[in-house]
């Protein structure tokens, strides 16, 4: 099988591709990437000469580099490739509409011309906007998507459903909670964390902190989209989930244990605008159709990941260019008193 993995230097596409070459020796994976602030090669420094792997430079938004990548007849396409972060969404929302509207619509229309025969398209529980106290997300729950991220990944979704509809491309769409483990980049809250507490920054954590998170190993979630890849019936959606809720406050707790830092290292700081306060996804229809179980416990999994950062600071130290520092200014620079 020949599959095409868009985003594929990112955090979760570095993993799958990673996933798949070790899993299915004779399988090949075209990985097209552009890549973004976001995408970083180096994680797949340890497959760049795998003979079963290559990578194609392009941007999902332009219809040249998309059809270059499926004129090497590919049989499946993994969409990851997207703007992926709420915050960046918030200060410049046109980006997102961009990269994750016009440039699934892209790769649909060149998926439907050379006849694939699966696309898979991986969302996110934010497209069903904010729960309360009690209840799950299922795939029925309406789609009421609160960020510009979320608004933009529930367009794309709806886009992949149409050309199900109507084109009768074999669909399906995965929608997974918030993900944590090795290479994510350190502007999402748990390797935001762990890289501060590392150098013993104080900690920004939005409003009271008792927002719940519905946390995710990576490994997991890859070992679900390769289920659904081989088994999804075409049309259909599925949630990624293992039950696992925490509040951000709790979450940094836990980190800041596991390095023996102090709490007094948090720093309440403004809320983000329009904050989802909890997600909760019930994944019984995947564990139920097609086999799924979650292996990572979060305690294990939360501290191999805090030992994978200290392992691995030539990986990050990298990642914090001007660019991140630039970033960092503008999102919390009078929120933490300069403290970057
Ligand atoms: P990421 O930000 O780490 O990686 C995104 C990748 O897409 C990068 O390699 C980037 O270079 C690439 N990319 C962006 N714009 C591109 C363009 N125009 N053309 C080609 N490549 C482009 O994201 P991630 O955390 O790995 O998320 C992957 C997918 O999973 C996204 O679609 C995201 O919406 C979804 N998702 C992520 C999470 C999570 O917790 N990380 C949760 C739910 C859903
Ligand atoms: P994040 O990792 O950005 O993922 P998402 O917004 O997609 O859920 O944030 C996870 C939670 O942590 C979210 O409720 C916002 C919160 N958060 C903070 O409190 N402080 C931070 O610096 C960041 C980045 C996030």
């Amino acid at each position: 099988m020949k599959l095409l993995v868009t985003g594929g230097a990112g955090f979760i596409g570095s993993n799958f591709i990673r996933h798949i070459l070790q899993t299915y020796p004779d399988y090949v994976v075209v990985n097209l990437d552009k890549p973004t602030y976001a995408g970083n090669l180096e994680s797949l420094s340890d497959v760049e000469n795998h003979p079963n792997y290559r990578v194609i430079f392009g941007d999902i938004t332009n219809p040249a580099d998309v059809e270059t990548a499926f004129q090497s007849r590919v049989d499946v396409v993994v969409h990851f490739a997207a703007e992926s972060h709420v915050d960046k969404s918030i200060l410049n929302p046109g980006v997102f509409v961009h990269t994750n509207v016009v440039g699934t619509q892209c790769l649909l229309e060149y998926a439907r011309r050379y006849g694939v025969q699966k696309f898979v398209q991986i969302s996110t529980d934010e497209v069903y906007g904010t729960l309360g106290q009690t209840g799950n997300f299922t795939e029925d729950t309406p789609l009421q998507p609160n960020s510009p991220y979320s608004a933009s990944k529930a367009s794309a979704d709806l886009l992949v459903r149409a050309y199900h509809e109507t084109f009768g491309l074999p669909v399906n769409i995965t929608r997974c909670s918030n993900n944590y483990g090795p290479y994510q980049f350190p502007e999402k809250l748990i390797p935001l964390t762990i890289i501060r507490a590392m150098n013993g920054q104080s900690i920004p954590v939005y409003g009271d902190g008792l927002q719940i998170r519905d946390w995710l190993h990576v490994d997991d979630h890859c070992r679900a989209i390769d289920l659904v890849i081989h088994h999804g019936v075409a049309g259909e959606i599925y949630n990624i989930g293992c039950n696992n809720e925490w509040t951000n406050i709790d979450v940094v707790k836990q980190i800041l244990h596991e390095l023996n830092q102090p709490d007094d290292l948090i720093h309440f700081v403004k809320d983000r605008p329009g904050h989802d306060r909890r997600y909760a996804m019930d994944a019984s229809k995947l564990k139920r159709d097609l086999g799924w179980t979650p292996s990572i416990g979060f305690e294990k999994g939360l501290a191999d990941t805090v030992q994978w950062y200290l392992h691995h600071d030539a990986w990050w130290k990298r990642v914090l260019t001007g660019e991140y520092r630039s970033y960092l200014a503008v999102q919390y620079g009078e929120r933490l008193d300069g403290q970057l």
